[in-house]
């Protein structure tokens, strides 16, 4: 399948950056600092798949050094403009070779992995992996198969009932509604099992899952959200 990263787009990197942590968004985030502080020791982290910086400033606030990398040289432009004391780095062919093995205690990636084509998911994070301190944790953070065939506070995909027949591995798409591009946004689905087979080939052990759901109390209008979640936390490790 011909997969072109939707990522690689002014219009699409500009909408992007008006992104914070509200409505689904908080979702992906809320567990965060509790997941880091119980499993990581060390402060140098790479976030992989930055986008305009999000990931990367609330990796800084929660005390991390670290660096951005991404394939989307629009999405970076915006990075540096709105951090420009940041460190953000364009990896072509996700070339991570300017990183010395062992050299991160923290890898994240925030829905990085939804765009990344199935043929290159086991090579990346074998190469992810490589770049870890032996005791290293890897935080991935990707979309529920569910996602795809519900509405929520920040994405519709009610305009592509295909998604509902879709395997891991096809493309599905997805609607953001919580800014302006309204365009739809391709991503590749891929279940937990496929996900814990490529952790297996990439010598990764998954020592947590988690998926988090809203309670109810926040201040947001949730729509699927406290019943079905939208997001897969993986926690990952050096399989040993
Ligand atoms: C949905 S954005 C998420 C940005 C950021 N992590 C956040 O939470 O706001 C996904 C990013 O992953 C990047 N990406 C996709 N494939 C990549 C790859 N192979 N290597 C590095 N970055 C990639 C895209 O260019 C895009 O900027």
């Amino acid at each position: 399948m011909d997969f072109i990263n939707c990522y690689e787009d002014v219009s699409r990197a500009d909408a992007y950056a008006t992104l914070e942590f509200a409505n689904t968004y908080y979702l992906a985030y809320r567990d965060l600092p509790a997941i880091m502080s119980e499993h990581v020791a060390g402060t140098r982290a790479l976030d992989f798949g930055c986008g305009t910086g999000r990931s990367t400033r609330f990796l800084r606030k929660l005390g991390f050094n670290v660096a951005g990398v991404d394939i989307a040289e629009d999405m970076l432009r915006v990075a540096h403009a709105l951090d420009p004391a940041g460190d953000y780095r364009i990896v072509p062919r996700d070339d991570l070779s300017e990183f010395a093995p062992g050299t991160f205690d923290l890898i994240v990636s925030l829905f990085t992995f939804d765009n990344i084509p199935s043929a290159a998911k086991v090579r990346i994070f074998s190469d992810l992996r490589n770049l870890l301190r032996p005791a290293g944790t890897i935080v991935s953070v990707v979309s529920s198969p569910e996602i795809y065939t519900h509405e929520w506070a920040s994405f519709s995909t009610k305009d592509f009932p295909e998604n509902a027949a879709a395997r891991s591995g096809d493309m599905v798409r997805i609607i953001v509604t919580d800014h302006q591009d309204r365009r739809p946004v391709e991503d590749i689905l891929w279940t937990d099992e496929s996900y814990r087979a490529v952790y297996s080939e990439a010598s990764l052990e998954a020592i947590q899952v988690f998926k988090p759901l809203a309670k109810g109390d926040e201040p947001y209008s949730w729509v699927n959200e406290t019943k079905i979640p939208p997001w897969v936390i993986y926690v990952l490790r050096r399989a040993t």
